[in-house]
């Protein structure tokens, strides 16, 4: 009956040793120790055993037993280990090696400066209001002190739809829009799309402008002349020249168009200042009484500033670029620069 036990022992030595992954080894503890085991069923019939040899005989079972479980269980951690390993290496993540490059667009070059832009005047009080590009000639022109017949009409090149609606010519319109429905004290810029029917390297038929303009009890042309130097300053830096020089608006009065030094030459001359030094970048002047009259304002309590400028145009500056045609062609090896 010993011996019986014994060569059991040997049999399960054997079954471990030949195992060769975790689940045989897991069916080798059930053949040996599970509830229908070969030694489960020794443990079983002890109690049929004669009592003389039952003490001697149950001991070499259980010694068996605990033996046959050791060996099983060293296997068992043997494989667990060796399986993790294969698991780790297979899933082995080596952060050194470089990423795959997943191309990214980003904003075009004038809708950040038109960020920019709107970033300055806000800091400076100023909200952001549109209207619309389809626009009532009474809105674009009459309204702006420009009736039918004004030859002022002639320095816009301008869309018709019908005799009385245009595509917007400019963004001044904005500012009817702003004042027929709102009180002073006003501090508004209102940016957007603009037409005109002319197209060279500085021209294209839709183009980008933001205007200005801000109403209230006692503003000056100093107003208007601190306002826009601070704007210009923090767009182009703290070190550009700026220049005010007398021009005419039908919409302002008295009117004048902005330089600023020549970015490029720094002021000794260049193609892109024409040799003078300086470069136009915007319009502006105090609001004529005459459009206060159209709104319904009393141009006896209220005076104000208003100024316009093309996106385009700045952008270009900014960044030195000769030809505005480059905006729109969407050619990516210009884009990607920005
Ligand atoms: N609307 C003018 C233009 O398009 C610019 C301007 C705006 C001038 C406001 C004066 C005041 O040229």
């Amino acid at each position: 009956m010993i011996e019986d036990i014994l060569s059991i022992k040997t049999l399960a030595e054997e079954d471990v040793k030949k195992a060769d992954d975790l689940g045989t080894i897991q069916s080798i503890r059930i053949k040996y120790l599970g509830k229908k085991g070969i030694l489960t069923d020794r443990i079983k019939s002890l109690s049929s055993i004669p009592k003389a040899e039952r003490a001697e005989y149950g001991c070499v079972i259980n010694e068996t037993k605990d033996y046959i479980e050791r060996i099983i269980t060293q296997r068992e951690e043997e494989f667990k280990t060796s399986e993790l390993g294969t698991l780790l290496k297979a899933r082995h993540i080596d952060v050194t090696v470089p990423g795959n490059f997943v191309p990214c667009g980003h904003n075009h070059p004038t809708s950040n400066v038109l960020e920019e832009i709107i970033d300055v005047f806000v800091s400076l009080g100023f909200r952001v209001e549109d209207g619309p590009e389809v626009e009532l000639d009474y809105y674009n022109f009459e309204a702006l002190n420009i009736p039918k017949d004004h030859p002022a009409r002639d320095m816009q090149d301008t869309f018709y739809i019908t005799d009385d609606i245009v595509l917007r010519t400019h963004t001044s319109p904005v500012q009817v829009r702003v004042m027929e429905r709102d009180k002073p004290p006003i501090r508004v810029i209102a940016p957007g799309k603009v037409y005109r029917c002319d197209t060279d390297v500085s021209h294209t038929p839709m183009f980008h402008q933001i205007e200005g303009f801000m109403v209230d009890e006692h503003i000056s042309m100093g107003d208007l002349k601190g306002v826009l130097e601070m704007f210009i300053h923090a767009v182009f830096g703290a070190n550009t020249k700026v220049r005010f020089r007398p021009s005419f608006f039908p919409f302002t009065e008295p009117s004048a168009e902005i330089d600023i030094g020549c970015l490029i030459c720094k002021g000794r001359g260049c193609k892109v200042c024409k040799n003078s030094g300086w470069v136009e970048i915007l319009g502006a002047g105090m609001i004529n009484p005459r459009v206060f009259e159209m709104v319904g304002y009393n141009p006896e309590s209220y005076t104000g500033f208003a100024f316009g400028m093309g996106i385009e145009r700045i952008t270009m500056l900014k960044y030195g670029i000769d030809d505005i045609r480059l905006f729109f062609e969407n050619d990516k090896r210009f884009l990607e620069q920005f």
